[in-house]
């Protein structure tokens, strides 16, 4: 299915062009330069098996995630957190602010309202205003402009990751997520097209770089800088949304308060939190963010990676990780499938290896949108250890198969999930 204009790939080859064409640029470096150093990172980070460093020290007894880990909502991995699948039994479509899951490179910061600025300036403007002059709006400024609402699913790219070492015996660098780094939540906020054109926006923008205004990701001894990755200008004029709600309420710190970007249908790093600097430029511009993480690499890819675009195929129980059931008794499953290229049309289980496969019952409410509830109704025939499955098929005919493709760094994990159950 053709997303213009989310479909990444196309954008990607386009900048490559324009890169031979020696009309883009990555802070100062040759995308060439950056590819190697992108894939060396890589490969560097995979034979160490590196997570993310720990996270640089903030205001004494300010932890790197500020809500509070309630461990039966949430599961913790430093300046990270994963909600729970079973957390999400009985709750409606959207996921409660306190089970929502925190990707985090380094550490919430502690932005203040009155003071913080949208800082828009580069080349695309007119009169191309520079960093340190730049066009300014404060958070008063965007809630008087014409506010909208969207409810849309953020999933992190490496979603699914510790599967590739649990199923497949290919464990990969990052974040451990198991199912539960994704999450649908209503925003409300101000489209950032219309903050572009406020800011004087030209026909000569291709590029929009938000910027994070987080700690600096130093990894492997090398500081990369803020945490930033381009949009094209075809994106960033869509659906994409400069946020200051969540779910009704003021947005909260670990989710990019003051305001962040929501970038529908785009893997989790596009939606910027805590934007401060945009730069909106007549070239094209790169950052590690679409060089060095965020590209399939690995054998059977290419040696520059392709860019990792939308997500695949997933299924998840609302299910403790082995969860006790009785036998003898009819039990409801309860679950979600969703898909970065559109709606879900099947769902599909498995109780026992032994067993085919069946349909689930598809939640009528949920037809053609982010992420699909479903049930199916199974009676335990004995006591012991069981294996349940779930696999989806999406609009265009993707699925999940049995083995996800590995790559260095541990993206879109699209594999069926076995996922035990004890029976008493
Ligand atoms: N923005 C900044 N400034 N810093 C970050 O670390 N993480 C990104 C994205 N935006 C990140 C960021 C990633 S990888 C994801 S998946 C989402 O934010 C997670 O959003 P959440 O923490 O609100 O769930």
């Amino acid at each position: 299915m053709t997303r213009a204009p989310g479909n990444e790939a196309e954008h990607d080859t386009r900048r490559a062009r324009q890169w031979l064409a020696g009309r883009a640029r990555g802070e100062g470096v040759h995308r060439e330069q950056l590819i190697a150093l992108g894939t060396a990172m890589g490969a560097l980070a995979a034979a160490a098996g590196e997570a993310d460093p720990p996270p640089p020290p903030g205001r004494p007894g300010i932890p790197a995630i500020v809500k509070p880990l309630d461990p039966g909502l949430l599961t913790g991995y430093g300046a990270n957190a994963e909600m729970r699948w079973e957390a999400m039994s009985g709750q409606g479509y959207v996921v409660p602010t306190d089970r929502f899951f925190v990707r985090n490179h380094t550490r919430t910061p502690l932005l203040d309202r009155d003071t913080w600025r949208l800082r828009l300036f580069g080349t695309g403007l007119r009169g191309t205003p520079t960093r340190d002059d730049p066009v300014e709006f404060g958070y008063d400024d965007l809630t008087a402009m014409a506010a909208e609402e969207t409810t849309a699913l953020l999933e992190c790219a490496g979603n699914g990751r510790h599967h590739f070492a649990a199923q497949q015996d290919q464990p990969m660098p990052g974040v451990p997520w198991g199912l539960g780094a994704v999450g649908v939540a209503r925003w409300r906020g101000v489209r950032l097209s219309t903050v572009l054109r406020h800011a004087g926006l030209t026909d000569a923008a291709v590029d929009v770089m938000p910027e994070g205004l987080d700690p600096d990701y130093v990894t492997g001894g090398v500081n990369l800088g803020r945490v930033r990755r381009p949009l094209p200008i075809a994106k960033a004029l869509d659906d994409v949304l400069l946020a200051y709600e969540m779910n009704g309420r003021p947005l909260p710190v670990d989710h990019g308060f003051p305001v962040r970007l929501v970038v529908p249908g785009w893997i989790g790093i596009a939606s910027i939190k805590w934007v401060g600097p945009v730069e909106v430029s007549a070239t094209a511009l790169f950052s590690p963010w679409n060089t060095q993480f965020y590209r399939m690499f690995g054998p059977g890819h290419p040696v520059d990676g392709e860019p990792v675009t939308t997500q695949v195929v997933k299924s998840a129980f609302e299910l403790p990780w082995d969860a006790r059931l009785p036998a003898g008794v009819d039990v409801v499953l309860r679950g979600r499938s969703w898909s970065g290229n559109g709606p879900i049309r099947t769902v599909e289980i498995s109780t026992d290896d032994r067993d085919g496969w069946r349909p689930a019952t598809l939640d009528p409410r949920d037809e053609g949108s982010a992420w699909q509830r479903w049930t199916a109704v199974w009676r335990p025939p004995g006591s012991g250890r069981w294996t349940l499955r779930a696999r989806a098929t999406d609009v265009t005919g993707a699925s999940q198969p049995e083995q996800a493709e590995p790559n260095t760094l541990g993206y879109l994990f699209d594999g069926i999930v076995r996922h035990p159950v004890t029976v008493t």
